[in-house]
């Protein structure tokens, strides 16, 4: 017999636990949460069980869909849903409504202007006070906030030149032009940051 090994990211095992001190406090009263870009599923099963209070709404490009259910498959509980096909470039979104939006490890892979679409979408999505939480690397004032972040872009441009590190102050400035105001930056291990927006 073939047992299939789940896809696993040793990223989001090292990272789990910081963003989850990040999020809990600040979700302990969301009751619907959108997660976008949810990669391997690693993540959502690892906070939607530490946060049962919650439905922790799945998405990503349809292509990641077989690896997120495949996580999901030995979810014991009831809170975490299957995958949305989320592009967050495409105009409409399979989704109406949810209370806080959580993004990890997605401005720096997709176009700048698929990040605008996102807070786009995002804005339209969330009520007033609703969070979104973005979590990944930013650089501060237009500088590497370490050298393994500007070799960590170097090998980003040279995968795909639209990829990059995003500077953290102008993605504060186009979230505010769409109603998303920046209120909290935490710094978490391995240089990357946690960016926690409200709507106004
Ligand atoms: C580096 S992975 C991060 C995955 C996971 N969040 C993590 O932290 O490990 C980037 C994710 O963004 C997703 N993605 C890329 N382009 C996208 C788009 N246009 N709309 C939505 N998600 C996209 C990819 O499919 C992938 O799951």
């Amino acid at each position: 017999m073939v047992t299939l090994q789940k896809p696993f990211s040793q990223a989001c095992e090292n990272n789990k636990q910081p963003i989850l001190s990040v999020l809990a406090p600040r979700l302990a009263t969301c009751r619907h949460l959108l997660e976008i870009g949810s990669g391997t599923g690693q993540h959502a099963v690892h906070f939607a069980s530490a946060m049962p209070h919650l439905v922790w709404q799945t998405s990503d490009l349809p292509q990641n869909h077989d690896a997120i259910e495949q996580w999901l498959e030995d979810y014991p509980g009831t809170n975490l849903r299957a995958p949305l096909a989320l592009d967050v470039t495409h105009p409409e979104w399979p989704i109406e409504e949810t209370d806080a939006v959580f993004t990890a490890n997605t401005f720096h892979i997709i176009s700048w202007e698929a990040v605008l679409s996102l807070l786009e979408g995002v804005a339209r999505l969330l009520p007033p006070g609703g969070q979104l939480i973005v979590y990944g690397p930013f650089n501060e004032e237009g500088a590497f906030t370490s050298d393994s972040n500007a070799a960590f872009d170097q090998s980003l441009r040279q995968q795909a030149p639209h990829r990059g590190i995003r500077n953290r102050q102008t993605v504060a400035a186009e979230a505010q032009d769409r109603g998303l105001m920046l209120n909290t930056t935490l710094e978490l291990p391995a240089n990357n940051r946690c960016l926690v927006f409200v709507r106004q």
